[in-house]
């Protein structure tokens, strides 16, 4: 098992609502451990459908879930044993792997239900794909573990939670034996952050200097370490140390790579956190790279690459026809009544056209227009639309419309939202390669309606 020469992930913001989920039993020094009783308390969460649409038959299934081993949730957790096939929305066996990036509502009632839970659905890839979702509910149940993030590599994953789970400043204790990639990451990049670390010796006498370094750093959050150590599979005490690091508020992470989640089970010990590089055990074919976090995800880079790759052939071929119909659109739409404002480079009356015209060949796809409306009327206008989606994302074939109000910044304060020039009757309308006047006809039409 040769170290990765992956070079180091920076996490992106790609995982931040993820991480926000993975975290968020830990974030509290009175963090919800998770309960060494499951999987049925786990997979009671798991089955959280609709009471109203359970029938008998899921029932069974809830059950069947409950009582199932290890290798039984190995095959279906995630699947048969939950909503998943709802979510997917097919009643195909093998998975069907979800390559779109961006997720549709049918109205701004169905958006804000989604937004308020009502409804399960997903919004944007980088939020969370229902494929993903899947392998992600799978390495739950395996873990017994509430939630699950996949990431694009093990390394990602490691990184992913460092860097979560240990502040500006703050003190991470490891093992001199952890993963070689991971003590450089803590020592070297996260040195430089101003972060402390201090790598305990596991042939010494390990729980007394862990007391010792616990006692004398009261900054200390987060005990990382590999257990079993690769390659010399050394073992760690992990209800032992994960009972010191609890009396001080310290969180626990074991990279339980080299046991895999058949062989053990850091959650049930004690452990806060469990990660895993799935290029090992889980993936188990030499052919996937991924953390404990993402199977699933290099199947779907993997058609990511082809996808984009044909992309590129059409590409300027859309981006022309996208910047044409913006451009018209952005003019019309200044000169309309029902607008109070545009903001499109391509503009004159933009305070960056001119720099724009120095740096764009084109202004792009993008227009975002201030309706002479208020919250409800603005979505009103949308909700009349008959040819864009209303979802996020931009820069696809298809014309996609959002009211940022209601989505991006859905639940911000209205402090945070004139912060960021975000009102309440802002439009932001990606132009697709649909033919601009059937783009123009819908927008008028839409605009009567307000
Ligand atoms: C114990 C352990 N953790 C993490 C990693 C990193 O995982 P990945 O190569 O999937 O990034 C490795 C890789 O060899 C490993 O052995």
């Amino acid at each position: 098992m040769a170290p990765s020469t992956t070079p180091t992930k920076i996490p992106s913001l790609q995982i931040q609502r993820q991480q926000r989920r993975l975290l968020q039993p830990l974030n509290s020094p009175k963090h919800k451990r998770v309960s060494a009783s499951l999987p049925a308390a786990l997979l009671q969460d798991f089955f959280t459908a609709d009471d109203a649409a359970e029938t008998s038959r899921h029932l069974k299934v809830r059950e069947a879930g409950r009582r199932a081993s290890d290798e039984t949730l190995a095959v279906h957790a995630g699947e048969k044993f939950t909503d998943g096939a709802v979510v997917v929305g097919t009643d195909s066996i093998a998975t069907p792997v979800v390559s779109g990036t961006t997720h549709w509502f049918k109205n701004s009632e169905d958006l804000i239900a989604f937004k308020e839970g009502r409804r399960q659905s997903f919004e944007y890839g980088r939020y969370g794909n229902p494929t993903v979702k899947v392998l992600e509910d799978k390495i739950s149940a395996l873990e017994r573990a509430e939630a699950t993030l996949v990431t694009s590599s093990g390394m990602n994953a490691i990184v992913a939670t460092l860097l979560a789970l240990v502040p500006p400043g703050g003190h991470i204790v490891s093992t001199i034996e952890c993963y070689s990639e991971a003590r450089t990451f803590i020592r070297d990049r996260m040195g430089k952050m101003g972060i402390k670390s201090t790598f305990i010796d596991i042939d010494e006498d390990m729980e007394s200097f862990l007391k010792d370094v616990l006692d004398q750093n009261d900054d200390v959050t987060l005990f990382y370490a590999d257990s079993p150590t690769n390659p010399m599979l050394k073992c760690l005490d992990i209800r032992r140390i994960a009972q010191l690091c609890h009396q001080k508020g310290v969180l626990v992470c074991i990279d339980s790579t080299l046991a895999s989640p058949i062989n053990q089970k850091p959650l049930t010990l004690g452990a806060d956190l469990v990660l895993h590089s799935a290029t090992k055990y889980m993936a188990g074919h030499h052919d996937v790279i991924a953390g404990c976090i993402s199977a699933s995800e290099a199947l779907i880079s993997k058609n990511a690459a082809y996808m984009i790759i044909r992309g590129l052939k059409t590409m300027a071929l859309r981006v022309e026809a996208s910047n044409r119909t913006a451009l018209l659109m952005a003019h019309l739409l200044e000169a309309h009544p029902k607008i109070d404002r545009v903001h499109y480079p391509g503009l004159e009356s933009s305070p960056w056209h001119h720099l724009a015209k120095t740096h764009m060949a084109g202004y792009g796809g993008v227009v975002s227009f201030e309706v002479k409306a208020d919250l409800h009327g603005t979505m009103r206008f949308i909700d009349a639309l008959e040819i864009p989606f209303i979802a996020t994302s931009l820069g696809g074939c298809e014309s996609l419309v959002q009211q940022p109000a209601g989505m991006s910044f859905w639940g911000h304060t209205d402090e945070d939202k004139a912060n960021n020039g975000i009102s309440n009757n802002i439009v932001r309308f990606s132009f697709g390669i649909e033919k601009f006047e059937d783009l123009r006809d819908d927008i008028l039409q839409a605009l009567d309606r307000i």
